[in-house]
């Protein structure tokens, strides 16, 4: 194979109760990217559509992904990589993943598969530490394996697929102001308390349960988040409006999807999920801010060949 043609998709990292440990894969949206075998050792980007960012490999996410795993393997093969970036930077949705996850998993497929989808996840890493200053895994994870993903730990890195509810769906709306990662990760508290370590812990245990034995009760009851969103959701416009409209016609739950600006919500059900985006447009159509809404079921797969 020479070339390739991928789907790499957005990702909600978080997901309420799970800062930096959990993520889910979204289907409906995410960047398309072609990757191709050349002569010249190394890495090449020859064409961004869609958003200004670098073609310098060192300075894009995809790029450092790429000559992270690259740099495990002596060989005089280079790969040149053209990105249809369709999800915005900044906008929460892991951007920086998508683009991170799709280079290292076409790379590896166009060798023949040298690493393991968890190795890829390590390589991908590198990108998000370019973007944001942290090699945070909870949005590569979830673009590469699909479905939700926990990392169990970072030192030695253990991530854990886990089981997907058959009716979940998601809603994304994303108010176009745009919030950096390393901007929302400076407001966040440093030390957190025993008594909001034990609500968060009860919640994220209850969350993971509520999936395994798709208890959509015991879902809605955790997705709550007491560490970092009474101090990221005050960079987002109309934060608590979206919230409650959600949860009034019919959501489980709803969060800062990443770190932000766009909002999350999970439903049971298409139906609910559309409903859900109504609703939460409704907010913004009252205000002078755009945005985008996405309702889309869980991707169990991740990045996908096109
Ligand atoms: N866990 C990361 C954060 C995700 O919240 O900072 C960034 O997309």
């Amino acid at each position: 194979m020479e070339e390739i043609k991928l789907f790499a998709p957005a990702t909600i990292a978080n997901v309420s109760c799970g800062f930096d440990v959990l993520g889910l894969c979204l289907d409906t949206v995410g960047d398309e990217m072609t990757i191709r075998k050349t002569t010249t050792k190394g890495v090449t980007i020859s064409k961004i559509i869609g958003q200004p960012l670098p073609l310098d490999p060192a300075k894009n996410v995809a790029g450092v992904a790429a000559l992270a795993l690259l740099k495990q393997l002596d060989i005089n093969t280079g790969f040149d990589i053209q990105i249809i970036k369709n999800i915005k930077p900044g906008s929460g949705i892991g951007s920086s993943a998508a683009s991170a996850a799709g280079a290292v998993f076409g790379i590896n497929k166009l060798l023949g598969t040298p690493f393991s989808i968890h190795e890829l996840i390590e390589f991908a890493m590198e990108g998000e530490k370019l973007a944001s200053g942290t090699a945070h895994a909870d949005n590569v994870a979830p673009a590469l394996l699909g479905g939700f993903t926990l990392v169990r730990s970072y030192d030695p890195l253990d991530i854990i697929k886990i089981n997907t509810p058959k009716e979940l769906y998601a809603t994304v709306i994303h108010p176009q102001i745009e919030i950096k990662t390393s901007d929302a990760r400076s407001v966040l508290k440093q030390k957190i308390s025993l008594k909001e370590t034990v609500i968060q812990l009860g919640n994220l245990g209850g969350l993971i349960s509520g999936l395994y034995t798709e208890d959509y009760d015991l879902i809605s009851r955790s997705l709550h988040d007491e560490i970092v969103e009474p101090y990221r959701s005050i960079l987002i416009p109309e934060f608590d409006t979206v919230r409650e409209v959600a949860k009034k016609v019919g959501a489980l739950g709803t969060g800062i999807s990443g770190s932000g600006p766009s909002v999350f919500a999970l439903s049971k059900g298409k139906e609910i999920a559309k409903t859900v985006g109504e609703a939460m447009s409704k907010v913004y159509q009252n205000t002078t801010i755009d945005f985008d809404v996405h309702v889309s079921k869980i991707n169990s797969t991740g990045v996908k060949i096109i």
